[in-house]
């Protein structure tokens, strides 16, 4: 059985048609969403829909400072968030779709948990705001109190950076960043924290769409081009976003 794992779609709804059609083409039914399907992109309420009927969906901190409010957001997230708030809101829109929507927003779980394996959108410890950075291997208390909570396996996304945090024998804990030409992450009987990436907002310097596909016990990282030329110029015509929402769509940082 193949699981896609996605998150950090960001309303970028180019990214996330070309992540789903190569999760078709692979034949995978399966896919778990780990949070913050909309923010900063132009489309969120194309993207929720496309989300809606995943068998696991979390909430992100996105979507909990929509629900909400935008705590500890800085000034273009912030910005963008009140805009995806007033686009769900929208009276183009049908009613009962946009009341749809807000239930199933306010529904989402924080976590949830397959036999082993705990998904969160943050840290096993704080699911939805908390950041597990590549940074963090030397962090002993935070590393500790985040792998005391997991059985097993813990998915992530969050920080936008592919990567697997595992734990050694002696406690220690080792980084492996995703990089190109090394795309696959073997699950041993090691606990493993394993972050997805990014669909809709790379981070680490790769502009293409990120995601995994689990299988057995084998991750394997996928990164698909998309016309991210398109989501930048639907950004830029909307005044209120900022232009670093396109601007690091390209360059993927
Ligand atoms: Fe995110």
């Amino acid at each position: 059985m193949k699981t896609a794992i996605i998150s950090d779609v960001h309303a970028n709804l180019e990214a996330f048609q070309a992540v789903l059609k190569d999760i078709e083409n692979k034949g995978i039914k399966e896919i778990f969403c780990l949070g913050d399907v909309i923010g900063y992109g132009p489309n969120p309420r194309e993207c929720l829909k496309l989300a809606k009927d995943f068998p696991i969906s979390l909430r992100g901190n996105h979507e909990e400072a929509v629900i909400f409010i935008s705590i500890d957001f800085r000034e273009d997230a912030a910005n963008a968030i009140e805009w995806t708030r007033d686009t769900i809101n929208s009276n183009a829109y049908n009613k009962d779709e946009t009341n749809d929507l807000w239930d199933w927003l306010g529904e989402l779980p924080r976590i949830d948990e397959r036999d082993d394996m705990l998904f969160v959108h943050g840290t096993p410890r704080e699911p939805t705001r908390e950041y597990l950075r590549p940074t963090d291997v030397t962090d002993k208390e935070k590393t500790n109190e985040n792998f005391d909570l997991i059985r097993h396996i813990c998915f992530c996304g969050h920080t936008h950076e592919p990567g697997v945090f595992e734990e050694g024998p002696d406690g220690k804990k080792i980084y492996y960043p995703i990089r190109p030409g090394k795309n696959m992450y073997r699950i041993t009987e090691k606990k493993c924290i394993i972050n997805v990436g990014s669909v809709g907002q790379p981070r680490d310097g790769d502009n293409r769409a990120c995601y995994v596909v689990l299988e057995n016990n084998i991750v394997t990282y996928h990164r698909i081009p998309y016309d991210h030329k398109i989501t930048m110029n639907k950004i830029l015509k909307i005044e209120i976003l900022p232009k670093i929402l396109a601007t690091r769509l390209e360059a993927g940082r």
